[in-house]
């Protein structure tokens, strides 16, 4: 991760899944601060844009330099050739599940998040990377959105996650894209809200039966656009 605060990664890279992926050795995350790579006495990583305008740049030097750093520790600790290079930015592709499945693949990534108004396009022109967005909407900077793709990437790695099977009735699983339908656990009443009978059944026909009815009638409900689908109103 290359990025100006690498505070917001600690609790990230320290809990859950992603510290459970790291003890496994599936997966590292490597945090380089950009500041460190700026080069006047006052750290500077942005500057006013040229031609004027509100806003600050992310400056090309740190970037770069910060860029040949993960590069050589990259080799160093053994990997070969060049980082899949990831740019967070509002303009990017959409995130989803099949670039997720893809970025899990890449055994080495370099993920840049943004900051300011933007990156000096020398940015993207010399370092090429892919650029990637969460949503139409833009936050204030790419680590929260880094976040989102590290997660989303590292529980593509076969092993991350506890069971083998755990990802494949997930919602956007690639499996035929639909939602996950509603799941129960102890007690079997609370509030005056019951289990439906037939998950306490033990029939593991109807129990798999009733469980695909759900999700087909949830994903109808809420996105029937996965099944190729209009909405046809409120849900019931
Ligand atoms: N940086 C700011 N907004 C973003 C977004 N929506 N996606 C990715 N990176 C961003």
């Amino acid at each position: 991760m290359l990025t100006l605060f690498p505070g917001m990664f600690e609790g990230f890279t320290t809990h859950g899944l992603v510290r459970v992926a790291r003890e496994k050795g599936l997966v590292d995350v490597c945090l380089h601060d950009v500041r460190e790579h700026a080069t006047d006495r006052h750290r500077s990583v942005d500057d006013r844009p040229y031609g004027g305008g509100p806003g600050m740049v992310l400056m090309c030097g740190p970037v770069f330099a910060c860029d040949e750093k993960v590069v050589a520790a990259g080799r160093a600790a053994g990997l070969s050739g060049e980082p899949r290079r990831v740019l967070l930015t509002p303009q990017g592709t959409p995130l989803g599940p099949s670039l997720l499945e893809e970025l899990a693949r890449e055994p080495w990534l370099s993920v840049f998040c943004g900051h300011y108004e933007g990156f000096d396009e020398r940015i993207r022109i010399g370092l090429r990377p892919l650029e990637v967005s969460i949503g139409d909407y833009v936050l204030s900077g790419g680590e929260v959105a880094a976040m989102v793709l590290i997660d989303g990437t590292v529980r593509m790695i076969p092993g991350a996650l506890g069971a083998a099977e755990a990802t494949q009735d997930d919602s956007f699983s690639r499996s035929g894209a639909r939602l996950e339908g509603p799941q129960y656990t102890r007690p079997r009443e609370f509030r005056g809200m019951r289990v439906p009978e037939v998950l306490l059944s033990g029939d593991h026909q109807a129990i798999a039966e009733w469980r695909e009815q759900q999700a087909l009638r949830r994903t109808r409900e809420r996105r029937p656009d996965l099944l190729g689908e209009e909405h046809t109103g409120e849900p019931q």
